[in-house]
């Protein structure tokens, strides 16, 4: 089966490519990336005007199987990550039974492969059933195909359990994951400690919350020699410690999820649980930190913590409701629309923040759209302006604050492995 593709705007970090061109992939590998080939190929993909890019990895992923099925699935989660315009994404473990064995691992990457819609990487534990008590087999999981460890919705407490856990992790080479929340601090905030969590009277989360793990943790990493990675930074100082760290040598990469710097606190409206997420959204002093983070380097990667609850969770009072928005499929439109568009990233930044980067990150041979590569792909169409409707969305999760909102940059072909797993046109003439 042969896919040619013309006449698009190819944005290759991995080569700094930045050509109008066609790639052609004969089964499940980029054959050929010239300015014009001609070549017989069952489907010629016509890219005028479109920007074709390595295929999104997202390193953060809520797939809520096994247990929480009612939220979403790995089919249905998958299904939404091709829509996104993500052909790898990593599977948080905090499901129930928690991802902390190799028969764990074992399980959703068949559940992935049964979906057959894009690459998943589970994320083990670090500590058995995410209790903070036993370190978890990390090496077993490793053994069978995690890709880092995580104990993603908290923070391991023990300070000397975490640091045994990055010990074993730098001897298996895996990054560490770090969800960084003081437990102690967080205490039952629910948003931002600012006006708005005054305006609401509910408890409020500081920046502090972040901060003091994220110096820990990044300390640690020097001590281990451990390759940490900061999820979800939300705060100034997140982006500040990760710069000095950076300069230090410390092996530390940081990403930023797209709520974080589209919206601030002062976004919230009517108390919606859609607004609530953990870390939650800050000040504009913060955002416009994490959006200067993302233009200079500091972070590394854009990932969506794609959080799915069920409507009847985030009908509960903000106080109560849980924490998460989904996030796979408007995140390459809110990258577009509020980073490329505003010049706050070129085209090619974007491609290494949402897949060089990451595929780095995991030290996967993929984020490159070279010959001889496998046939990865992401095709987004800058100009194409729609509305987001959470009603269209793949995920059983409709829970976003960006429901209604005004976007460019729709991803139009997803291509994982050499074949299509998301066509925009398709689905257009369907509906
Ligand atoms: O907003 C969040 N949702 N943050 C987390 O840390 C966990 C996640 C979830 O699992 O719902
Ligand atoms: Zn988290
Ligand atoms: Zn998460």
């Amino acid at each position: 089966m042969a896919i040619l593709i013309k006449n698009g705007r190819i944005v290759n970090p991995a080569t700094n490519m930045d050509m109008r061109g066609d790639i052609l992939i004969e089964n499940n590998r980029i054959k050929q990336v010239l300015p014009y080939i001609e070549a017989e190929a069952e489907q010629i993909i016509e890219a005028y005007g479109c920007i074709v890019m390595p295929g999104f990895i997202d390193l953060h992923v809520h797939l809520r199987e096994p247990g929480f099925e009612y939220k979403e699935t790995i089919e249905t989660g998958t299904r939404a990550a091709a829509r996104g315009g993500f052909t790898t994404i990593c599977a948080m473990p905090n499901t129930n039974p928690v991802i902390d064995t190799p028969g764990q691992v074992q399980f959703v990457l068949e559940k992935a492969k049964e979906a057959g819609n894009v690459h998943v990487i589970p994320v083990g534990a670090v500590t058995n059933g995410q209790q903070g008590e036993q370190i978890a087999d990390i090496a077993g999981m490793k053994r069978q195909g995690a890709g880092a460890i995580s104990e993603d919705g908290k923070s391991v407490m023990n300070t000397y359990l975490y640091r045994e856990a990055m010990k074993e992790a730098a001897r298996e080479d895996m990054p560490v994951f770090a969800h960084c929340e003081d437990k102690s601090l967080a205490g039952n905030g629910c948003i931002n400690q600012g006006k708005k969590s005054q305006e609401y009277q509910v408890q409020g989360i500081s920046n502090g919350v972040e901060d003091v793990i994220v110096a820990r943790d990044i300390l640690l990493a020097k001590e281990t020699g451990a390759r940490l990675h900061l999820c979800h930074c939300s705060t100034k100082d997140s982006v500040t410690f990760t710069k000095l760290a950076k300069e230090a040598g410390i092996k530390v990469t940081a990403e930023v999820c797209p709520h974080h710097f589209v919206l601030s606190e002062d976004d919230i409206v009517n108390g919606d649980s859609n607004y609530k997420m953990n870390p939650p959204l800050r000040s504009k002093e913060d955002v416009e930190t994490l959006k200067l983070g993302l233009k200079s380097g500091v972070i590394d990667a854009i990932s969506t913590d794609h959080a799915p609850h069920h409507e009847d969770e985030k009908k509960q009072h903000i106080s109560t409701a849980p924490f998460g928005i989904v996030g796979l499929e408007t995140a390459a439109a809110l990258t577009y629309t509020e980073l490329v568009c505003k010049g706050w990233l070129t085209p090619m930044q974007m491609a290494e923040k949402m897949s060089y980067n990451p595929a780095k990150i995991l030290k996967l041979d993929k984020g490159d759209i070279s010959e001889g590569k496998i046939a990865d792909i992401t095709i987004i169409n800058p100009a194409w302006e729609y509305t987001i409707d959470a009603n269209e969305f793949a995920s059983k999760g409709k829970n976003t604050p960006f429901h209604g909102r005004k976007v460019k940059g729709q991803v139009v072909y997803t291509i994982v492995d050499g074949k299509i797993v998301y066509d925009k046109l398709k689905e257009t003439k369907e509906i």
